[in-house]
């Protein structure tokens, strides 16, 4: 339990400048991803049009309704490293002659896990996930197999979902599922993790895998925005040798790169211990206060990742022609959290991981000139999931508000924000650490400022001013997120035990004086005078 909030008067100060834009927020910022793994799709997503279970087509209808509820701007599909198995063909045509294939996580599924998630029954594929993105307002991100099919195949996924109604057999034959207009599907990623499970390629070889994909786009298709794979969090060399591999074929090439993925997962590896995929890991509900802030930490490295690798990028791509895509964020831990213990990866989302979502796209907003797509790992049953469901259950998870509170930062002007605030001081393994006091992004939209702010201390409010550079404010509107209990998460048994609050803030010309609770995110809704 936190102990009770100590309240020191207006320590803290944000100042808002807002002639200091830094770009439009993309509303794919706030994107998704939903894996062909464990309970994401079949239980998560899919139930089936038959199903008891109340569906649109075969899709849980609850996540539909959340996700139209969050503004829901994309999500990427079907993998993961699952997409470098994926054959597109198995999952279309008549539901009934699709085949069934072993999936690509069937050999880490844990005991009792069930059959369709074993053998992928191909129920939900190309149709199924277009419908899904239709019924839920977003676009559809798909992600193209560079380990196991030749590229001539990406070509012909993209004239399934893109070329004109008539025009081609695999135009007909997506027609003849009763889809004869064209999906449009704009974003492709090519590969996944091409340094891994997508094939162990150099980045050198990828930018060749690369090209030849591009190569492979059908001239008649809609334009499409292609993603590059990109790296694994600090993975400099990845960088810079796929951008001077693309360099050395000219500068031109560049033009065909819409983004390049950055994948940064959290750990939150237990005290003491180095990367280690599994036994390093620490557990989602049960942690102290260190591993609080450990896991606050080692996420808020996102910024530099950027940063970074934002650079490396342009000593290449003079321009910046390709923009930053994080397609895959989350936190990581180990198993044993899960309401399903059967799906793989599934894991109970607390506070902790509603303060570390936050403070996770409050960076995204902060670098809107630069990241231009991120991906939450993953939608539902997963890793950092906004939702749990289990047959006929359902609950929104703590990382699930967060994204409807920020869902009011969609296309505003991110303006730069400067957070002041005392340190959080602790002691890590013997030694002084200390992480920021108060962090947040703020935007524009005509005469509405949206401020997001985190707490990350686990026991003490801070009160702070907050000063509009430049504008007088007439009203202030505040939603909170926060809990007596730093592990407190929902479950479909309890599915409301935290939720936002609305709460007041004093306003006084240019300035609003806000209490931020301990272990908090907090959103302020500004109308400017
Ligand atoms: O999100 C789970 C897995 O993590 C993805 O399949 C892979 O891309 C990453 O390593």
């Amino acid at each position: 339990m936190l102990s009770s909030a100590v309240a020191v008067a207006a320590d803290s100060r944000v100042e808002i400048l807002l002639d200091e834009p830094i770009g439009r927020i993309s509303p794919n910022l706030y994107g998704h991803f939903a894996e062909n793994l464990g309970g994401v799709i079949y239980d998560g997503i899919w139930v089936g049009r038959d199903s008891k279970i109340a569906n649109v087509a075969g899709v849980r209808r609850a996540l539909i309704e959340q996700m139209r509820s969050i503004k829901a701007p994309i999500v990427r599909f079907p993998g993961g490293c699952f997409a470098d198995s994926y054959d597109w063909r198995d999952g279309i045509g008549p539901p009934e002659q699709r085949p069934r294939r072993t999936n690509f996580w069937a050999s880490q599924l844990p005991a009792g896990a069930p059959r369709d998630q074993r053998y992928d029954p191909n129920q939900f594929g190309t149709n199924e996930f277009v419908d899904f993105c239709r019924a839920t307002g977003s676009q559809p991100y798909l992600a193209a197999n560079v380990r196991s099919l030749p590229a001539e195949e990406f070509g012909h996924w993209v004239e399934y979902c893109n070329a004109p109604a008539g025009s081609t057999t695999l135009a007909d034959a997506r027609g003849s599922q009763g889809d004869a207009a064209p999906f449009g599907v704009r974003y492709w990623g090519v590969g996944n993790e091409p340094w891994g499970c997508g094939g162990t390629f150099t980045p050198a070889e990828y930018a060749e895998e690369f090209c030849r994909y591009v190569a492979a786009v059908p001239e008649s298709t809609s334009p499409l925005s292609l993603v590059a794979s990109g790296p694994d969090k600090d993975d400099w060399n990845w960088t810079s040798g796929f951008f001077d591999a693309v360099a050395r074929r000219g500068q031109s090439e560049f033009g065909a790169i819409f983004g390049f993925a950055l994948h940064y997962y959290t750990w939150n590896l237990s005290r003491g211990r180095t990367q280690d995929f599994v036994d390093g890991k620490g557990d989602a509900v049960a942690f102290d206060a260190v591993d609080w802030y450990e896991l606050l930490r080692q996420g808020d490295r996102m910024e530099t990742l950027i940063d970074r690798h934002w650079q490396i990028m342009g000593e290449t791509d003079r321009q910046h022609v390709v923009k930053l895509v994080v397609d895959e964020w989350g936190t990581w831990y180990r198993p044993g959290s899960s309401p399903t213990p059967e799906n793989l990866f599934e894991q109970t989302p607390t506070l902790r991981d509603a303060v570390y979502s936050a403070m996770t796209l409050d960076t995204f907003n902060r670098n809107a000139d630069k990241v231009a797509m991120a991906n939450c790992a993953q939608l539902v049953n997963c890793l950092n999931s906004l939702y749990l469901a289990h047959e006929d259950r359902f609950c929104v998870t703590p990382v699930g508000h967060v994204f409807a509170m920020y869902a009011d930062h969609q296309d505003g002007q991110a303006v730069r924000a400067i957070f002041s605030a005392p340190r959080v001081a602790y002691e890590r393994d013997g030694s002084a650490a200390s992480f920021w006091g108060l962090n947040g992004s703020a935007s524009l939209h005509g005469k509405t400022v949206i401020l997001t702010v985190t707490n990350p201390h686990i026991s003490v409010a801070r009160e702070a001013t907050v000063r509009i550079r430049g504008a007088n404010v007439s009203s202030a509107e505040m939603s909170v997120l926060t809990h007596a209990d730093m592990h407190a998460h929902n479950s479909f048994d309890d599915p409301n035990s935290i939720v936002p609050a609305a709460s007041t803030a004093a306003v006084s010309g240019s300035e609003v004086t806000a209490m931020f609770p301990p272990a908090s995110v907090t959103k302020l809704t500004l109308q400017l005078a």
